[in-house]
């Protein structure tokens, strides 16, 4: 069983209804798992040889919220390496922008680059089409959950 930080960036709290009903699914498959808000570096680099499950929303133009934007600053700015790191992502958007679950893609991207593995595909949720972000989420952190 894994030891998951779930890293929230969430304005209107929907990415956080999505983290912790995450975490309830993923608890019942025995993983460890602590949710972030407001994270700090030293709070993400706890878990550079295990588990992270990114779950942001997108606000502005393809934006980060502001409580998740100083912890991408810092892993971009001081951390570079860290290829021990798994993680999933999920993004949360509103397919009526342009910038479509940009922030998301953009942490994605971060990650890729520093050399993390993702396991699984991003779920991109879709506020235009989907009335309830956790329960939409359900199915995909199962099968997430049973890929570590
Ligand atoms: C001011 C504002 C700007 C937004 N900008 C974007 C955007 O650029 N791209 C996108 O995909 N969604 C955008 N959204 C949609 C939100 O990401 C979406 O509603 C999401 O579910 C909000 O989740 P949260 O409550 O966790 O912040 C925006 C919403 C607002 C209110």
């Amino acid at each position: 069983m894994a030891k998951i930080g779930i890293f929230v960036g969430t304005v209107y709290g929907n990415a956080l209804a999505v983290a912790e009903e995450a975490q309830q699914v993923l608890e019942q498959q025995g993983h460890e798992v602590e949710v972030f808000e407001d994270a700090t570096l030293e709070q993400w680099q706890v878990y550079l040889q295990q588990v992270v499950l990114v779950v942001t929303s997108t606000t502005g133009q393809g934006d980060l919220p502001d409580n998740i934007q100083p912890l991408y600053t810092e892993l971009s700015d001081q951390l570079g390496y860290q290829p021990d790191l798994r993680y999933g992502l999920i993004a949360l958007g509103d397919s009526s922008y342009d910038t479509f679950c940009g922030g998301g893609h953009t942490f994605d991207e971060l990650l890729q680059e520093q050399g993390a593995k993702r396991f699984g595909e991003l779920l991109l949720i879709d506020a235009a089409e989907v009335v309830e972000p956790e329960v939409f989420a359900q199915d995909w952190v199962e099968d997430w959950g049973t890929l570590l």
